[in-house]
């Protein structure tokens, strides 16, 4: 069969810088990286994406860079190497189970000045398709070897940029880096780096739904990433943004997409480049999300610090906002919530709250706290959570709180203020040696009640006991209702 396309090959590059606004490297790793996902889906999978830079001085100064991309998956057969890939808009995909589908992939490809193709025993080459030859057969191999090569200078932000790529993708990729050091002519080799990201949490959402999720900064041979936003589909990093102007966030942010539509349906939440969001209301709503982890976040470590007490430290994270909802006067000492709520004068929710243990880490504070091991850390920091989530159902929705644990001999719990900002604290003392977990919780849920209790009323006193009475009273159902859901955290 002659290697033909259906248009001219060179429209097809002029096409594919045309169509993407990104780097060309950024793009072009990704597409290879999704077709080959989407090629090892039903295979024991092996992906190994290298990207070389070269500097050729003779006769005079010129960047290549050479991209190849070799996985083990299901291969082409002649008829799909010809009428696919060589052909605008080909795709074998329209299950909604691949991350493809546009068909446009070789638009990227085919924008490097070289490119070639092996996969089982045939082999094309951009040469070959221009002089319109046929496909050779060659040695037999499992899956299929993209190689592509670009010419100009690479600048090191452009490589970085495709490297937050593949690590911000929740896929194995054995990635190999052979690049210019920045400041000078050494090369820099990275091997071996397998991007293994599963600590990383998959959310499957619902049709055109969407569920974002913080991380923690990733480390890549370059620098550690922070404060980007990994806008995913099916787990694989389409587009990064950065955090909004202003901000000092410093988690990573996930927003996953997964869609059972095909790309040519009209709500397919993608562009045709996959660099931005097509669908207007959900594109805003994903911008208001930012930017309200923006806004929320704190950084300001050293704003914190407490001088006076060196022993304590804050964590950045997001505060944590409750769910009780309370229509009140503002905070007042003299408050007496009970014979408030006898006369109706405030009105509380009795809905079960369903809380949302989505939420990235929150802002922590440790007081004294001296883990003696890293497992005892790790559990510690299991049952912080769930202290927050049992914090969030009986605090009132205006006040957003910070969580920590407190290590201090005799104390069980702490309430801290630090720049405005409540800290509610608790003794890892509370969960040692607590067999029953449900009894567990309700025993936080008193220590959380004791401690939101003191947001009105600041000594221990009878209207303290009544407010108490009355938050206990308000928030029963509530607490019960979400039980599973709290202990869900220690597994
Ligand atoms: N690494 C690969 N292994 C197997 N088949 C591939 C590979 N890359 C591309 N193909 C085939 O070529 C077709 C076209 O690829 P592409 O232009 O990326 O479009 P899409 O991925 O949207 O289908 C794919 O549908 C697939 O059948
Ligand atoms: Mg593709």
């Amino acid at each position: 069969m002659k290697a033909q396309m259906s248009i001219d090959p060179a429209l097809i590059s002029l096409l594919g810088r045309k169509l993407y606004s990104s780097h060309p490297l950024q793009i072009i790793v990704r597409e290879l990286l999704q077709n080959s996902v989407d090629a090892c889906k039903n295979i024991h999978p092996y992906i190994r994406i290298e990207v070389q830079t070269k500097k050729i001085c003779k006769p005079e100064e010129e960047f290549f860079t050479i991209i190849t991309c070799t996985d083990s998956g299901c291969g082409m057969s002649e008829d799909v190497l010809i009428n696919k890939f060589l052909c605008l808009g080909g795709t074998t995909k329209s299950d909604g189970e691949t991350v493809g589908g546009f068909g446009i992939a070789k638009a990227a490809i085919m924008s490097g000045i070289w490119w070639s193709v092996h996969t089982h025993d045939l082999y094309v080459s951009s040469k070959m398709v221009m002089n319109g030859a046929d496909v050779k057969k060659t040695n037999y191999i499992e899956g299929t070897i993209v190689k592509v090569v670009l010419k100009g200078y690479i600048y090191s932000s452009d490589i970085s940029d495709m490297t937050q790529m593949i690590y911000g993708s929740d896929v194995n990729v054995h990635f190999i880096l052979k690049c210019f050091h920045r400041y000078g002519s050494s090369i820099n080799e990275y091997e071996d780096l397998y991007t293994g990201l599963t600590q990383r949490k998959t959310f499957l959402t619902s049709e055109m739904a969407w569920v974002g999720s913080g991380v923690e900064p990733i480390k890549t041979p370059f620098s550690t990433i922070e404060g980007k936003t990994f806008i995913r589909f099916k787990n694989l990093v389409q587009f990064i943004k950065s955090r909004t102007y202003g901000s000092e966030r410093k988690i990573n942010l996930i927003v996953d997409f997964d869609s059972l539509l095909s790309p040519d349906k009209r709500d397919f939440p993608f562009s045709m480049s996959r660099e931005s969001i097509s669908n207007p209301d959900i594109n805003v709503e994903v911008i208001k999300w930012i930017e309200q982890q923006d806004s929320d976040y704190m950084t300001l470590e050293d704003k914190f610090e407490n001088p006076e007490d060196p022993c304590s430290r804050i964590i950045p994270g997001k505060l944590l906002y409750g769910n009780l909802i309370l229509a009140m006067a503002e905070k007042d000492p003299e408050y007496a919530l009970e014979s408030e709520l006898s006369s109706g004068k405030i009105v509380f929710s009795s809905t079960p709250t369903i809380i949302d243990q989505t939420l990235s880490c929150p802002v922590i504070q440790l007081m004294d706290y001296e883990p003696s091991t890293e497992r005892e850390a790790e559990l510690d920091s299991k049952y912080l959570l769930m202290w927050g989530d049992i914090l969030s159902l009986v605090t009132p929705t205006n006040i957003p709180f910070g969580i920590g644990l407190v290590g201090r001999k005799g104390v069980l719990g702490a309430h801290t203020e630090n720049e405005g900002v409540h800290f509610l604290l608790i003794s890892p003392i509370v969960w040692k040696n607590h067999e029953d977990k449900r009894g567990l919780v309700l025993k936080m849920w008193a220590r959380a009640i004791h401690e939101v209790a003191h947001y009105f009323i600041l000594v221990h006193n009878e209207k303290f006991t009544s407010t108490m009475g009355a938050l206990f009273s308000m928030t029963c159902n509530t607490i019960l209702a979400n039980i599973a859901i709290i202990l869900r955290r220690l597994s």
